[in-house]
């Protein structure tokens, strides 16, 4: 790897107990030294997305869109609602619609196998016209060990783990060929 990699992880789970935070979190744990993998976690204290707000953005917003900016990608782990993505998810990519963070922007989406295919194709549809780049061979679903995996289960697990380094090494090879 060439020069220092950050990631913004953004788990579409407000939950405590969440297993895409928990997913995000084994990514953390199973990525090399000179990449950094850092989770947005305010997600819940974004104001509901107001167009009115939109020229003078609240201070979270505008830390939230800055924490895009420098990231080098962005992966997103979210569950499905009611067939559908989080609120808090939708949310919060509402507010980057219009000051553009995503457009270009390395993007994988992980979830679970098995799990929320409304959400995921929701997601795709809205990043795609976000022009987000969806990296597809970081675009991954992951098989939970259990129901309730940790932390150290998903990133001890031979199978999670694999599944996620090579994601991991999707999105960094994308950033490689395209940073110059
Ligand atoms: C209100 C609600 C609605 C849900 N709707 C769906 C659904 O439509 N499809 C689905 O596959 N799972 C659905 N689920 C299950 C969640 O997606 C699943 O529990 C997921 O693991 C939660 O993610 P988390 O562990 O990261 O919080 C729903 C869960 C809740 C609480």
């Amino acid at each position: 790897m060439k020069q220092p990699f950050k990631i913004l992880a953004i788990s579409g789970s407000l939950r405590q107990a969440s297993s895409n935070t928990a997913i995000l979190n084994a990514t953390q744990q199973l990525a090399p030294a000179n990449l950094e993998v850092l989770l947005f976690e305010a997600l819940a204290e974004l104001p509901h997305f107001n167009p009115d707000l939109e020229l003078e953005p609240p201070a979270t917003v505008l830390e939230f869109q800055q924490r895009i900016q420098t990231s080098s990608a962005l992966i997103i782990s979210s569950p499905e609602y009611a067939h559908g993505v989080p609120g808090s998810l939708k949310n919060a990519l509402d507010w980057v619609v219009g000051s553009g963070e995503l457009v270009g922007k390395p993007t994988a989406l992980f979830g679970v196998t098995a799990r929320g295919a409304f959400a995921q194709a929701s997601l795709r549809e809205t990043l795609t016209v976000m022009m987000a780049n969806l990296i597809e061979g970081a675009c991954i679903q992951i098989p939970l060990p259990s129901q309730n995996s940790t932390v150290s289960e998903i990133a001890t697990d031979p199978k999670c783990s694999s599944i996620i380094k090579t994601a991991l090494e999707a999105l960094v090879t994308e950033f490689e060929q395209n940073s110059g």
